[in-house]
């Protein structure tokens, strides 16, 4: 087996991946067709030339643009089944996937309408490949507490679909304590917690993810590394840290690939997992992240399995499915 056979072997859950940046040009196109949305864009290639961002606000301009298309039940289906197609070609079993109502509800379509297409294409995935997928329900944090409230009062009918709560958009000035409440309550109906935090925000945002909303997981963390205390208490506790390291070099979160600090954290002990984010944006998928990571950084196959391993421990599958998918993991072919 060579190492890109390994990587795609290697059972693997997707952790950190916003369904609306999962949208290529090529459907959203078809979808504006359809719905008879008006584009700024001549042609897919003019749209895919606008992809380049230099920072996290002028991407998330054009990514809220483009979620403009998705209108209907049928269009969060079909964005959802796409994603998990290409999922399920790179080895992931499960994903554990954001999306943002708010972005959509705003737009008046309805989250039933959200909920509906995006879980009716989960249950055809598990039923072909026994893929799981479930829904983190994310609050957009350059909007109000009291609009996250209203949003999680829509959500309540559905929360049966939804795994845990999560928090995104526009980092700078926007710190999680913002959404203390909001994530009580989520927290009190028996849903996790996650949070972006460190991303382009500082350390003690991700502090105040942990104590302040109760986080199981930090998005991105990258600059957690800028505080000791932090990593000790990250390693300490086993935090998961689900980074996405073609997504932070297309940010300017970080210079260059060789210089993410994903090695250097899991080598400090961190509970490290490699993941998409946004792939129709950032040029690549989870395995394409990985490839990325291996190359630039001279990651190990023992490393590879580790950090695989890492993603099946800090998802919120149950126990059994854990311990079934890590000896998986321990009974593959070692590479020569
Ligand atoms: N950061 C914050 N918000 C987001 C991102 C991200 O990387 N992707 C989609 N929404
Ligand atoms: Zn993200």
């Amino acid at each position: 087996m060579d190492i890109d056979a390994y990587l795609r072997a290697l059972p693997k859950a997707e952790l950190h991946l916003h369904i609306e940046g999962t949208l290529e040009p090529e459907l959203l196109f078809a979808m504006a067709q359809r719905n008879g949305v008006k584009l700024r864009y001549p042609s897919v290639e003019s749209l895919r030339a606008a992809y380049e961002f230099t920072d996290l606000q002028s991407f998330l301009d054009i990514y809220y643009e483009g979620a403009g298309v998705l209108r209907t039940e049928r269009d969060f289906h079909d964005l959802a089944w796409a994603y998990l197609e290409r999922a399920h070609a790179d080895g992931v079993r499960h994903a554990e996937v954001f999306f943002d109502p708010q972005t959509h509800t705003s737009r008046r379509v309805p989250i039933e309408a959200v909920i509906r297409g995006l879980t009716a294409a989960f249950r055809e995935a598990e039923k072909a490949w026994g893929l799981t997928a479930r829904l983190i329900l994310c609050f957009l944090r350059h909007l109000s507490e009291e609009e996250a409230l209203e949003t999680f009062d829509q959500a309540r009918p559905y929360l049966d679909h939804v795994s845990a709560v999560g928090l995104d958009s526009s980092e700078r000035g926007h710190p999680p304590v913002k959404f203390r409440r909001a994530f009580a309550k989520a927290r009190a109906e028996g849903l996790k917690a996650v949070a972006h935090a460190g991303e382009e925000g500082p350390a003690e945002y991700v502090w105040q993810a942990l104590d302040e909303l109760k986080v199981s997981r930090i998005d991105h963390g990258v600059r957690c590394a800028e505080d000791p205390a932090l990593m000790d208490r990250l390693r300490r506790e086993e935090t998961p840290l689900t980074m996405c390291p073609l997504s932070n070099v297309k940010l300017r979160v970080v210079e260059t690939i060789e210089r993410h600090n994903l090695k250097s954290l899991l080598h400090a002990g961190l509970r490290v997992t490699v993941n998409s984010d946004d792939p129709a944006y950032f040029g690549g998928y989870v395995l394409d992240n990985f490839r990325a990571a291996r190359a630039a950084l001279d990651l190990q196959p023992a490393e590879l399995a580790q950090l695989a391993r890492n993603s099946i421990e800090a998802s919120f599958l149950p126990d059994a499915d854990k311990r079934r998918l890590c000896s998986e993991i321990d009974g593959l072919p070692s590479l020569a």
